[in-house]
């Protein structure tokens, strides 16, 4: 770790930049589920698109690097794909874990693997298959350090943060992942350093419905702090670790993303195929 207390490493052949655990709390990950609010609607929205570009490119072997509580391995389990579900948080796992347990009798669930691993340390933490996974996924403004294997995709996403930068706030669509009616403020801020932007600070609240049931407070509040990744400048992360060898689309909000259009997405979403 650095002086600034940020992450860096370099190893595997990719650069990556994660900021101290911020889940070790457990204070987000009790209420993740009621910030993520019905999962169907949150997954629906596209699972079609992630689905058919799976399938398209013959992916069975997935790696979720950041699954959180599970909600898109979940997914991917129920449509067939092999998953290996990892995430540096305990207490965000804890909840992949429980719905595995429930589902514990369906195979799919039973061969499900969920492991407690950094991005930072993948390659000890996880056990490559043979061949190496075919895709690996970081949805949901996670981070992602990628394990060097040969052919396979990356999926990774970010907010859109040259818009917050640009605006001070998020861009006002629909959140295509966090779409919780109880979400009842997210506060921005934005730390500068050597005119730089350095972090950017979320600071959610979330109205508890049944809070004395849940044994939580009636309103939670959490921080996340994030590294304000600007689209050309991720591009450029995902070049350097794909050592300029991919093909690489940038969709917003999961559509067709073109530059200046009018409605801002909230996500970007990065699809990279490493070619020879
Ligand atoms: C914004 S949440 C998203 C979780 C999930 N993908 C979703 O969409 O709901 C980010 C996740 O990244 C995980 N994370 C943060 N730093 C990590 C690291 N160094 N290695 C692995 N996971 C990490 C956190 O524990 C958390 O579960």
């Amino acid at each position: 770790m650095s002086a600034d207390g940020v992450f860096r490493t370099r190893s595997l052949g990719v650069a990556a930049v994660g900021l101290p655990d911020q889940y070790a709390d457990g204070k987000a990950a009790k209420v993740w589920q009621l910030y993520i609010g019905d999962t169907q609607s949150r997954t629906q929205e596209y699972k079609s698109w992630v689905v058919s570009l799976l399938k398209k490119q013959g992916v069975q072997k997935i790696l979720d690097v950041a699954c959180g509580t599970g909600i898109d391995s979940i997914m991917l389990v129920e449509e067939g794909f092999n998953m290996v579900s990892v995430d540096a948080s305990d207490k965000m796992l804890k909840y992949a874990l429980k719905a595995r347990w429930e589902r514990r009798k369906e195979a799919a669930f039973d061969q499900w693997v969920i492991e407690e691993a950094n991005w930072l340390t993948l390659a000890e933490d996880v056990q490559k298959p043979g061949d190496g996974f075919d895709a690996v996924i970081c949805l949901g403004n996670s981070f992602a350090h990628l394990p060097d294997f040969k052919g396979g995709i990356l999926i990774i996403d970010h907010r859109n943060y040259d818009y917050i930068l640009e605006t001070g706030r998020a861009p006002q669509g629909k959140n295509i992942y966090y779409k919780s009616d109880l979400t009842q403020d997210i506060s921005t801020s934005v730390l500068w350093v050597n005119n730089k932007p350095h972090m950017i600070t979320l600071d959610y609240t979330i109205q508890v419905p049944q809070a004395d049931v849940q044994n939580l407070p009636e309103v939670s509040k959490f921080r996340l702090s994030y590294y304000p990744h600007r689209l050309e400048s991720f591009k450029s992360l995902l070049s350097e670790a794909f050592s300029g060898k991919m093909e690489h689309s940038v969709y917003g909000d999961f559509k067709t993303y073109t530059p200046g259009q009018t409605q801002a997405p909230c996500y970007f979403i990065h699809v990279c195929k490493k070619t020879a």
